[in-house]
């Protein structure tokens, strides 16, 4: 059997198989030789049942054995540093799949499930290869959740992680055809919620809402990551359904001025009025009104920051997005400078910088990073935003 090794990290498996008091001498039966293979049975049922214990006392790298509802053991062993399991029925001696422990008739509405959980878990350029199952899963039937392991799925970047899904029993407890345990508190992984043990950057998206931000926002999502769009006041009614669409699927919408004029060129009244005109309309379509500015080219001073109730938000990484449309330029960019705390800044009027976005994202994800709107990126570090001060980047 030809497969693609991964490399996994040993040290629980080690833990396992210490606190299972497993000492097993390394050369032994002919097991070793056909490693995966199932023993030949025997005829009756008990023969086969020998043969199955058999087969189990004899693993030498045995992770975990489990009965399950008496009829089921599962048996999950180590081999060339990867999980290898095996489900067996133990009254007929015969090898099953996870398929016997789910009833019958809901076969589908399991598979489904377990789809719907990978997308929440992954971004959808992993979860749409996983979803296939046309790969080597590995099952642990645990006391309340099952876990999936799923191997030689070719994906585009290759994620540097091990890829599985813990589901727990209560979310496909009307599924199971075996007495499960139910667990009262359980949370599913959610691959949006923020994880403090990866780097986080925030993308911020200025000039628009335009013609793009509707698609920005799909693609953000099917990445499971979060930005935010400092928009100009005059654009808000034009794209009405993107400001919307943005506000809905939990980004930030910060204020960008009205119509792109330099603030420190306008009368100081005049920005007040347009500030206060575009929260008007923000507020009539999402219900909320602006916390943060970021000044049309970066350009502000303390008497036009203390004017303003919002917090001043400029960058630390410019693409310069409008000069550079190549879109494998951009994505190279982007992954060479960034740093855990990064404010990177795009323009969502420009369609390359949108399908650089889409290249990008996937890349971001693989290189260990999470992708934030900037109140989060600050609440992550820790740092308070206030109002009438301004931030470039921020550190923890
Ligand atoms: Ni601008």
């Amino acid at each position: 059997m030809m497969k693609i090794r991964k490399k996994v990290k040993l040290k629980k498996k080690v833990f396992l198989l210490m606190a299972l008091g497993i000492m097993i001498p390394l050369a032994f039966s002919s097991f070793k030789n056909i490693s995966f293979a199932m023993p030949v049975l025997g005829t009756d049922k008990e023969s086969k049942s020998n043969l199955i214990n058999e087969y189990i006392n004899n693993l030498s790298n045995l992770v975990e054995k489990k009965e399950i509802d008496s009829r089921f053991v599962n048996v999950i062993s180590l081999e060339d540093d990867r999980y290898i399991s095996k489900l067996f029925n133990f009254k007929t001696g015969e090898e099953v799949n996870i398929e016997s422990i789910i009833k019958p008739e809901m076969v589908e509405e399991f598979w489904s499930k377990v789809n719907k959980l990978l997308y929440l878990k992954y971004p959808n350029f992993i979860s749409d290869v996983l979803s296939k199952n046309d790969k080597t899963n590995t099952y642990f039937v645990k006391d309340n959740e099952l876990v999936i392991y799923y191997y030689d799925y070719e994906i585009d970047p290759l994620p540097n992680e091990e890829l599985s899904l813990h589901i727990n029993y209560n979310e496909i407890k009307d599924y199971m055809d075996i007495t499960i345990k139910l667990d009262k508190t359980y949370e599913n992984e959610d691959g949006s919620k923020i994880d403090l043990n990866k780097k986080i950057v925030a993308l911020t998206f200025d000039d628009g809402p335009g013609p793009y931000t509707s698609r920005l926002i799909d693609i953000l999502n099917n990445n499971k990551a979060h930005a935010t769009f400092f928009m100009l006041g005059k654009n808000l009614s034009i794209y009405k359904d993107a400001v919307k669409k943005a506000y809905d699927n939990k980004m930030e919408i910060g204020y960008h001025s009205y119509n792109h004029k330099n603030f420190k060129r306008q009368k100081l009244e005049t920005i007040v009025e347009e500030f206060n005109e575009s929260n008007e309309i923000l507020k009539s379509i999402t219900g909320d009104t602006f916390h943060l500015i970021r000044p049309p080219y970066g350009s502000i001073n303390e008497k036009i920051k203390e004017s303003l109730d919002a917090s001043f938000i400029l960058w630390n990484v410019d693409t310069e997005d409008w000069r550079h449309k190549n879109t494998d330029y951009l994505k190279d960019y982007v992954l060479e400078k960034a740093q855990d705390g990064n404010i990177i800044l795009f323009h969502d009027i420009h369609k390359s910088s949108v399908d650089a976005i889409e290249k990008l994202l996937p890349y971001l994800y693989v290189e260990g990073y999470q992708v934030v709107t900037v109140s989060s990126l600050a609440n992550v570090t820790k740092t308070d935003l206030e109002l009438h001060k301004s931030y470039r980047y921020f550190t923890r």
